[in-house]
């Protein structure tokens, strides 16, 4: 074991395979059929995904040049001419498809929306050229702020097929973060509503774009407002536009501009643990070709499919797998405004019945606040169309997936667990549900094309069951181009951790892992997290799903407190099932559980019990805040990110 590698700890030893039935019907039925495109995959990539961009996607003009590869610079079907939102959109159209429903939206207080392939086409069209008419050119950017109604991806859309970068900043973000990315981004028109609904409250969303303008954004010239929620709102003459007043006004004809396959498609900001967030850039021919084919093998989809992604259109998760995705696979999305809310805890099970969703996606942060809020709540529902699940966003722990097996998936669905990233586009490491065998915690294997390795520092592969650094060593056609502006940023944040070596580059992004006998991958949580406890670098997700396995412990967070004898100290962070309260005895024997889980070596030193842990609005808990007020400093860094202040005073208090 050397210093530059991580423990592991957890022995996880239960398999799912898929049930004969989900295999027979599926599109990849085996682990020989992943092998064989794996192993094809590896051995002539460019091959492998050329033939994809000619058989799923529309091309106005072919490429010359399928992957030019300048470390780190790679460019994807060179040459080639598309358009993303003729893809998701025009091609559907002279098919059965163009009366399929697109979007199914839900919105929080009941109102719902379906929107066809032929509707959806021609509201993009609208706005297309409404933002044509606002001066909106090929390579302009456009800030999309927005509640998570059907006008969010109609935005997405419009700005795609004339060929202006989107830039979607999430709706529950402040003024002040928006201003930062919209300034970053020097972004020209801002897509906003009047506002919208988040647990049973209205967010007010233009009043916060206005306090983003009002110190200046010099480069916005115009904001089109979607009236959602019909709150009162300042409308700035000169500069505000309803679209509801202008729809009628343009025509519903605007063909998709033929884009360069390298051209931009969009910027996502994604918040670096220190200094200012990264505008992640992606372009265009790579990313529809990756996001298609990952959605299509991933989800298994069929055209009968009611495929629902609970995430946010404000994250690359929203883009890729509620967005563009989807829609180019030709397949009905279902979009739902808000989130499980007091006045009704169990509304995403309603939603599951109502529309017969049969493929469910979404967040461990979700799965364990569906398991504290008690098996009631699904099991009065009706959920037996769902035949698929997937979570993505951090590891799970294994407690959270035999629960989201049992309770939602009734034990027949298979649990795709996709381990990806915003700057990755698409899925990396994911189950194929007709063919992996499943690990409860594991993202399984490579999807065909990956090549993942786990490295130690020096880039030398580490042996089975090590920990180490978890690199992507081949292009991939959806990676990250660049850090918008900020081209040597990218190069040092994600290409010199590990030092290219004979020529072999490797892309690392920040997370530690271990692979197994069976060449699983086990995602460990962020290097930056990792504790080290007499010499041995443990990470943060096998303590924190030993302390879950805990019938008493609903989340827990441990980090790391400088400590004399053994350098780190684990503490833990514990929130409790409602039935439970905080005692020194329940304290001492969660430490005894952790200790008979994993052993002595993870025994946290102290136990701090908490209503609530602090989270990045995506659900990620924000461990760095954390490892400050175990160690009784002041709390350090960007804090924009976090979703509830009060929680940080709550935890000062000594909760
Ligand atoms: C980070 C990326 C990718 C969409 C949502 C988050 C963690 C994500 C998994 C998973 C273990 C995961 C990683 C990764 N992560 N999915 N299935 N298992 N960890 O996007 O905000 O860019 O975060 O999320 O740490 O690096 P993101």
């Amino acid at each position: 074991m050397s210093s530059s590698t991580i423990e592991s700890i957890l022995q996880e030893k239960r398999t799912f395979p898929p049930s004969p039935e989900f295999s027979q019907n599926a599109k990849i039925s085996s682990m020989e059929a992943y092998q064989q495109l794996y192993d094809r995959a590896a051995a002539d990539p460019e091959s492998f995904w050329e033939e994809l961009a000619e058989t799923e996607l529309h091309w106005f003009q072919k490429w010359d040049t399928v992957l030019d590869w300048q470390p780190p610079v790679a460019q994807w079907f060179v040459g080639g001419k598309l358009n993303i939102s003729y893809n998701c959109l025009d091609r559907h159209l002279t098919t059965w498809r163009k009366n399929k429903a697109a979007l199914i939206w839900e919105g929080e207080p009941g109102d719902s929306r379906t929107l066809t392939y032929a509707q959806l086409h021609r509201e993009v069209c609208q706005m297309a050229n409404v933002l044509k008419q606002l001066g909106a050119q090929k390579g302009d950017r456009v800030g999309i702020y927005m509640p998570m109604i059907p006008e969010a991806a109609i935005a997405m859309l419009a700005c795609a097929r004339i060929g202006a970068v989107h830039s979607v900043v999430f709706g529950g973000f402040s003024a002040d973060a928006l201003r930062q990315r919209l300034q970053d981004g020097e972004v020209k028109l801002v897509i906003t509503a009047d506002g919208g609904w988040r647990k049973d409250n209205i967010v007010h969303l233009k009043d916060e774009v206005d306090k983003a303008l009002v110190e200046g954004v010099p480069t916005v010239t115009n904001v089109l407002v979607v009236k959602r929620t019909g709150q009162d709102i300042h409308m700035e003459a000169g500069r505000d536009v309803w679209w509801h007043e202008l729809q009628p006004t343009v025509s519903a004809d605007c063909p998709a501009e033929p884009m360069d396959s390298e051209d931009l498609l969009f910027i996502l900001y994604t918040s670096g643990s220190t200094g200012k967030p990264k505008g992640v850039v992606h372009t265009t021919g790579g990313y529809n070709l990756y996001t298609h084919v990952t959605t299509q093998w991933t989800f298994d989809l069929k055209d009968t499919d009611v495929y629902w992604c609970t995430a946010d259109v404000g994250w690359i998760t929203g883009h890729s797998y509620i967005v563009y995705g989807p829609l180019s696979n030709g397949a009905t999305s279902l979009m739902y405004e808000g989130a499980p809310r007091p006045s009704n805890p169990g509304c995403f099970w309603d939603v599951v019945e109502k529309y017969g969703v049969t493929i469910f996606y979404t967040a461990p942060t979700a799965i364990r606040a569906f398991m504290k809020a008690g098996d009631q709540l699904p099991k009065a529902r009706d959920l037996s169309s769902l035949r698929l699940l997937g979570t993505v966003g951090e590891p799970i722990n294994p407690e959270a997936w035999m629960w989201y097996h049992q309770v939602i998936g009734g034990e027949r669905c298979p649990i795709v667990d996709t381990w990806w990233q915003t700057e990755t586009g698409g899925f990396m490491i994911t189950p194929l549900p007709g063919a992996t065998p499943t690990k409860p915690g594991s993202a399984t294997r490579p999807f065909p094309g990956i090549i993942a390795e786990v490295v130690d520092l020096d880039g030398n592969p580490v042996g089975v069951n090590e920990g180490g650094y978890l690199t992507i060593k081949y292009p991939w056609p959806s990676m990250m181009r660049t850090v918008y502006g900020d081209f040597d940023r990218f190069r040092r944040s994600y290409w010199e951790h590990i030092p290219p070596k004979d020529g072999q580059y490797f892309y690392f992004a920040g997370d530690g892992a271990r692979q197994d006998e069976d060449g699983y991958f086990w995602v460990m949580g962020r290097v930056d997290d990792v504790i080290s406890v007499a010499g041995h670098r443990l990470g943060t997700m096998e303590i924190e799903s030993a302390l879950v396995s805990h019938p008493a412990v609903a989340e827990a967070a441990v980090v790391g407190k400088p400590d004399e004898l053994k350098g780190e100290e684990v503490v833990a962070f514990v929130s409790l099932e409602g039935e439970y309260t905080p005692s020194e005895e329940l304290a001492k024997e969660l430490k005894k559980h952790v200790v008979e889980e994993i052993g002595a070596i993870a025994r946290p030193g102290e136990i701090r019990f908490s209503d609530d842990l602090p989270k990045t609005r995506s659900g990620k808990i924000m461990r760095r805040l954390l490892r400050n007020l175990a160690a009784g400093e002041e709390i350090t860094g960007d804090t924009s990110t976090l979703q509830d202040r009060s929680v940080l005073d709550k935890l000062r208090g000594g909760a």
